[in-house]
């Protein structure tokens, strides 16, 4: 059996295109499923740019999208791929389950590194990188995935700042995309003041998005205010890094979301900076991928969106495309948060 999939050649521009994949049959360990939507996100963007992407072992093509919402076949139980799959050498942290921590680099991801992605109408998957999602969350489970990044993140600061007592109340969000939205809803529900940095106009769709769970949008970084205990850089712009990290509070964790392929020069007070992190007890940290206890957090906390902020969530897919349509997905406008692609019902 075989089905439609979009395909790119990692390494050539514009090169995502429809194609026939075989579907295979289920070995030992594996499930059949069917793709209901997948997200489309910025690497996605650079790996059709011809920036990013490796096509798995003795292939030229891989299949695009790690976004995924899955329905297993027999079981009908919704499901979220994980997108990585831990290095063949099994170093001690992919062994342990956390492959977001590989040390060797040898790891695969689907859709992205040596492992076929979900853009697809059906494939066959390892049961056990699957996240089971319950049938309420279907209309927004699309967003367990980049929500598993944030999840990661935020718990990666909490993990850091054990180091002292720690009662975090201001945070600052740059970048009102998915990632940094999905910050901004998480940080809300864990209680914090959340500001939330981006350039659309005041009353744009993001702007609204960040009014309905109750945080504060602006539209230049200077009029944030100072002394934030916590923040996440959304954008992979490395201005915004610096200008963040320069509105930390004493003791506070700034985490790294975004990558920006490309080079960018910036000019810093390179003392300026290192005086502020010695004497100020702070912390800026990259922060990458996600494990599965990531992901289950994240199905947890859309859980607790849904009911909390009623259509908040639901309204962070801004817009839907027909599989033929995928290309439309790949490039989006700059009022759109997240596009998704509707493989099938
Ligand atoms: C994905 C991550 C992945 C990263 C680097 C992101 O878009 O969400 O799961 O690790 O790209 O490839």
């Amino acid at each position: 059996m075989s089905c439609q999939a979009v395909l790119v050649l990692p390494g050539s521009a514009q090169s995502a295109a429809l194609g026939e994949v075989e579907v295979g049959k289920p070995g030992p360990g594996q499930v059949l499923a069917r793709t209901l939507r997948v997200g489309i996100c910025g690497t996605d963007a650079e790996i059709d740019r011809g920036e990013y992407g490796e096509a798995p072992p003795g292939a030229e093509r891989l299949v695009l999208g790690h976004e995924s919402l899955l329905r297993i076949e027999g079981t009908g139980q919704l499901a979220v791929g994980i997108v990585r799959r831990p290095c063949p050498e099994l170093c001690p942290n992919c062994a342990s389950g956390r492959w977001d921590m590989c040390t060797t680099g040898d790891y695969s991801e689907h859709g992205i590194r040596r492992l076929d992605g979900f853009l697809r109408e059906r494939l066959v998957i390892a049961a056990d990188g699957l996240v089971p999602v319950p049938d309420a969350l279907e209309p927004v489970a699309v967003l367990v995935e980049p929500l598993s990044i944030v999840e990661k993140a935020i718990a990666e600061a909490w993990a850091i700042q054990a180091r002292l007592k720690w009662a975090p109340k201001r945070a600052l969000v740059t970048g009102a995309g998915p990632v940094g939205l999905l910050a901004a809803y998480a940080l809300r529900q864990r209680g914090l003041d959340v500001w939330v940095v981006d350039q659309r106009p005041p009353g744009s769709p993001k702007a609204e998005a960040v009014a309905a769970v109750g945080a504060h949008y602006v539209d230049d970084i200077d009029k944030a205010g100072a002394a934030f205990d916590i923040a996440v850089e959304a954008t992979g712009y490395a201005p915004l890094l610096f200008a963040a990290s320069g509105l930390l509070a004493r003791n506070g964790v700034l985490a790294l979301t975004g990558v920006t392929s490309g080079h960018h020069t910036v000019s810093v007070d390179a003392n300026a900076l290192n005086a502020d992190m010695v004497l100020e007890n702070q912390v800026i940290f990259g922060s990458v991928n996600a494990a599965r206890a990531h992901y289950e957090q994240a199905v947890a906390d859309l859980g607790d969106w849904v009911k909390r902020w009623p259509g908040a969530t639901e309204r962070l897919i801004t817009a839907r495309h027909p599989l033929a349509d995928f290309r439309a997905a790949l490039g989006k406008s700059p009022d759109d948060i997240k596009t998704v692609v509707e493989v099938g019902g």
